[in-house]
């Protein structure tokens, strides 16, 4: 490895079944007051929203509800929660759900004492916070944001149509602690489940996909996509199957949590484009990224090809013998293609909402990173995304 970095993860995780027990040994750690944070009703469907409350009740906890936090969660909702949150006095803000939830737990954790505006500090100037941040607890009901592990918190900004990640460098905004228990992802709809299991795939490869050295963080992330290749057909064909939803489950939280990240430059062109896409028709996460992935990997494959033959014969078992490196690298991408449609995901932005005459708004809302195997022209952008359509 070349590059240099620093690594801290304080993230306590309790993984399996049953795992929401654990809640009563973290809650003391905390003050009196807690915010449940949760979506728009799965877990008051399935019984999670009961048991955490029972938990919460039993450890004496005042509890205020921010309920309702939309997938894809947005700025008017984060000011919403800030005042709820303030109200309330929080000590802990607890998010049961998937990425929106957690993101935006995160995203009021840096809002409740910061006296500027939100969206102006943290997702338009990248600052970090200068206030005291709220801890957050996560139980994750939704797999493949690895939003459990992470700084990361994206929020939606409607008005200006922009959909903004801001990874916090700050460890403090990662969530103290989370309960991941994989029983609690089976009532996920087949559609979620795989979109989630894109995203995984797509964050491995975003950090794949960068860097010309020998890296120990290659290796890591080879193994992960070939686990979560296995368990992925496995939990398509059986979405109740214990062990391949749990090994999905850790496989996500590995795949974002910054160590495949470790000496890396990192490209995440595909969230970039994917994020655009989903700020102008609100579409799942996963779907937005999977719909655009491949049109991204065949316009870059000549300017990293090293990787793309290195990717085709360790990820998916390509035989380069008696083809070009080229040839190679397409067999690669055309192997995920079809696992890809094996999943049934998203193959084109059209399935997703998105029109011809909206490519240049898209491109507009598509932020041009720099650390892949090639910096996009905004001509670039625009040339993928209809050819994404
Ligand atoms: O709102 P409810 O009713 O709970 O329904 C949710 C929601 O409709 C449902 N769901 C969740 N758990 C369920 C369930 N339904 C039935 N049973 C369960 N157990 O699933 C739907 C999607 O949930 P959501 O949280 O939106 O999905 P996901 O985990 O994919 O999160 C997406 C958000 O995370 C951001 C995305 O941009 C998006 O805003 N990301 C966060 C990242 C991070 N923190 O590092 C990185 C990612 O790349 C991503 O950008
Ligand atoms: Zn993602």
């Amino acid at each position: 490895m070349l590059g240099n970095f620093s690594y801290c993860n304080p993230t306590k995780l309790y993984f399996g079944k049953g795992s929401i027990k654990y809640l009563a040994d973290e809650l003391p750690k905390y003050g009196k007051n807690v915010v449940l944070i949760y979506g728009g009703g799965s877990i008051k469907k399935n019984g999670i929203y009961d048991e955490t409350v029972k938990i919460l009740r039993s450890c004496g906890k005042n509890v205020a509800e921010i309920a309702g936090v939309m997938p894809n969660p947005t700025l008017k909702k984060l000011h919403e929660g800030v005042q709820i949150a303030r109200r309330a006095k929080a000590d802990l803000l607890l998010a049961v759900g998937g990425g929106s939830v957690c993101d935006y737990a995160k995203a009021v954790a840096v809002s409740v004492h910061c006296e500027e505006d939100p969206w102006e500090k943290y997702y338009v100037r990248f600052e970090e916070p200068d206030c005291e941040i709220l801890p957050v607890g996560c139980v994750l009901t939704m797999v493949g944001t690895g939003s459990e592990m992470n700084a990361g918190a994206v929020i939606t900004n409607t008005d200006a149509k922009l959909k903004i990640g801001h990874v916090f460098k700050d460890e403090r905004v990662m969530p103290r602690f989370s309960v991941l228990d994989p029983e609690y992802t089976f009532t996920l709809p087949r559609h979620q489940m795989t979109a989630g299991i894109f995203d995984i795939f797509s964050h491995i490869c975003e950090q794949y996909f960068s860097g010309e050295d020998d890296n120990t963080s290659d290796y890591l992330a080879e193994a992960l996509m070939r686990s979560l290749l296995h368990s992925s057909r496995i939990a398509n064909a059986n979405m109740t199957d214990y062990e391949a939803r749990s090994n999905i489950m850790w496989t996500a939280t590995w795949a974002l949590n910054t160590l495949i990240a470790c000496g890396k430059s990192t490209d995440w062109e595909v969230h970039m484009l994917g994020q655009a896409v989903g700020a102008h028709t609100d579409a799942t996460h996963g779907m937005t990224l999977s719909a655009v992935s491949l049109a991204y990997y065949r316009h870059i494959m000549p300017y990293g090809l090293k990787k793309f033959v290195r990717f085709a014969e360790n990820v998916w078992d390509v035989d380069p013998d008696g083809k070009t490196d080229e040839q190679t690298a397409e067999a690669g991408l055309a192997a995920m293609e079809s696992w890809m449609r094996e999943l049934g995901l998203a193959m084109n932005i059209t399935q997703l909402g998105a029109t011809a005459d909206m490519i240049e708004a898209i491109a507009d809302s598509t932020l041009i990173m720099q650390g892949g195997y090639r910096v996009l022209t905004r001509d670039e952008v625009v040339k993928i995304l209809k050819e994404s359509l």
